[in-house]
């Protein structure tokens, strides 16, 4: 199995990270807590990355709850408990762990849920399996994955520059056979776990300030050894693209970014 991540780790993509919880975790929160989370659960989060998802679950599951925050990157883990000690947060247990691993850790838990995690498999489905497998009967399963359809991203006034960085993501995962379209797929793979209740939204960020709009121009600097290894783009022109990506983040523009779904389920 292809276990390769293709984005940097660590504080190289910590802004970027940060930046796209503060703009996607209210309308995963929001529909967890549609979806039956409540205080006092157990609840485990897949691909936790900055730490910053792990820590908005752990005040929403409060002191009688918690959060099992895996991530197969020992980098990541280190930032994310990082996050969770300048939050404040103490009901986080943090493991260096593989999803396709969980049956090592020994957990169950009355929810899971994870973001742009899967996607970074050649098996996404077995990966919602492990997950299904060890959430207690009536627990909640929850993902959300990427769905960039060509015409869910947007930029006004248009410029062709967003709908160019739109073509690099498909490229790059292709060169691992990943999906990158994986949100469009992920109601049906719930439904061959047997779910019941499933239930599913979109979660789309607008991105207004120069800071929101640079999640661009950082996703490009995170993706730069793939992109290079993979002659995707020569360094000369990644550069300039870059410059060109710092330019209209100083614009007036309005982008709308990736748009995830995100659904839910009960096992
Ligand atoms: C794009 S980041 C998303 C982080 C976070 N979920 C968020 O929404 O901000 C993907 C994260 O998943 C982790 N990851 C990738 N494949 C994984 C796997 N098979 N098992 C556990 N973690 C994985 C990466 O190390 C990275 O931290």
């Amino acid at each position: 199995m292809n276990k390769k991540y293709l984005l940097s780790t660590g504080e190289s993509d910590y802004e970027r990270l940060s930046i796209l919880s503060k703009l996607y975790n209210p309308l995963a929160l929001y529909f967890l807590t549609d979806s039956g989370l409540k205080a006092g659960m157990t609840v485990l989060e897949i691909g936790c990355g900055s730490g910053h998802m792990a820590c908005d679950i752990a005040r929403l599951v409060g002191p009688k709850g918690k959060v099992i925050a895996i991530d197969n990157s020992e980098k990541q883990i280190e930032l994310a408990k990082k996050t969770a000690k300048d939050f404040g947060v103490d009901n986080i247990d943090f493991h260096v762990c593989d999803v396709f691993d969980l049956d090592k850790l020994g957990v169950s838990y009355d929810a899971t849920y994870g973001r742009w995690v899967i996607e970074f498999s050649q098996q996404p489905a077995k990966a919602l399996e492990v997950m299904y497998k060890h959430l207690k009967s009536g627990g909640i399963l929850c993902y959300e994955g990427m769905s960039p359809r060509v015409g869910s991203y947007f930029t006004y006034p248009y410029t062709a520059l967003i709908d160019e960085w739109f073509t690099y993501g498909p490229k790059i995962f292709a060169t691992h056979g990943y999906n990158i379209f994986l949100g469009n797929e992920i109601p049906h793979h719930f439904k061959a776990l047997k779910c019941k209740t499933i239930k599913a939204k979109i979660n789309q960020a607008m991105l207004l300030t120069a800071e929101e709009k640079s999640v661009y121009r950082l996703g490009i600097y995170a993706a730069k050894e793939s992109i290079l290894n993979h002659k995707i783009m020569s360094a000369q022109d990644m550069d300039a693209y870059c410059d060109k990506l710092a330019d209209f983040e100083k614009s007036d523009a309005i982008s709308g970014f990736y748009s995830n779904v995100i659904v839910s389920g009960i096992k």
